[in-house]
């Protein structure tokens, strides 16, 4: 169900999984952070499936999204590297495998450092060899793409010399977003949905959130003149994304 749309921007309220939610090649570039399985306490979407459920589900929105992408799409996939709630697992490793087998193809990886230190609070066996935990505070922008890397038609570029240099060095640093200042439980910054947008796509393309929460991906897509939908199972959660786009955006007509 759509449940907000302008000439340039769409939100639809809808399950990812519905296999009919769309039924053209549209998609130039999926930016999105999928839920990861590790209890997160979401509006309507129930994060505590076993990790085999979860690999099934993540197999069934990723070839929907692979269906619905142009031939020369590319996919911005952030996850964390690995999880240790609920038993230790190499998400990151095992999502890209999953991704490979929707048909996606690969291309590379960009370690996301959050710089969270907070999170280490389990140190297994304390300065004992018996079994410490080693916990990386980063996360995960696989990135991939349809048929081909590279665009075979031309379009506009609007990223700067210092961006691009910065950036094509895959280890981008900076904090993550505030769930409080926001209000949904797993926001990412609008830094990360930024320099994926500028560096990996023209002005004027469809760009994809399949999980859009609340609205991150349009806002900076809306604001780098590119055009943008976003799903989200939660009605709460559009009606966030609406809100928030209209506040940094500006009001939707
Ligand atoms: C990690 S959050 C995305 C947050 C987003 N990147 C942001 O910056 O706000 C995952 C979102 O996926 C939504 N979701 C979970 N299952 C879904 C499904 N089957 N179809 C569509 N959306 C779903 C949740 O409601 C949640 O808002």
């Amino acid at each position: 169900m759509i449940f907000y749309q302008n000439d340039s921007l769409q939100i639809v309220n809808a399950d990812i999984l519905d296999v009919g939610l769309f039924d053209e090649e549209f998609i130039d570039l999926i930016v999105t952070s999928p839920p990861y399985n590790v209890g997160i306490d979401y509006e309507t979407h129930e994060d505590t499936m076993s990790y085999e459920e979860y690999l099934d589900f993540s197999y069934r929105w990723l070839k929907n999204c692979y269906n619905w992408s142009k031939k020369s799409a590319r996919l911005c996939l952030n996850v964390p590297l690995d999880k240790n709630k609920g038993g230790l697992k190499p998400v990151g490793a095992d999502i890209t495998k999953i991704a490979q087998e929707a048909g996606w193809k690969y291309q590379s990886t960009i370690v996301w450092n959050e710089g969270n230190i907070s999170r280490r609070t389990a140190w297994g066996s304390w300065m004992s060899a018996s079994a410490p935990y080693v916990i990386a505070p980063v996360e995960l922008i696989i990135v991939f793409y349809k048929e081909q890397w590279k665009k075979t038609h031309k379009g506009e570029s609007d990223i700067t010399r210092d961006e691009f240099m910065e950036w094509t060095n895959g280890l981008w640093t900076f904090s993550g977003e505030s769930k409080k200042r926001i209000g949904h439980p797993a926001p990412f910054p609008r830094e990360l949905p930024r320099r994926c947008i500028k560096l990996f796509s023209y002005v004027g393309d469809m760009v994809f959130d399949p999980f859009v929460g609340s609205g991150t991906t349009i806002i900076e897509a809306a604001l780098h003149n590119r055009k943008a939908i976003g799903v989200d199972i939660s009605k709460e959660y559009c009606q966030l994304a609406k809100d928030r786009i209209e506040k940094e955006v500006g009001v939707l007509v």
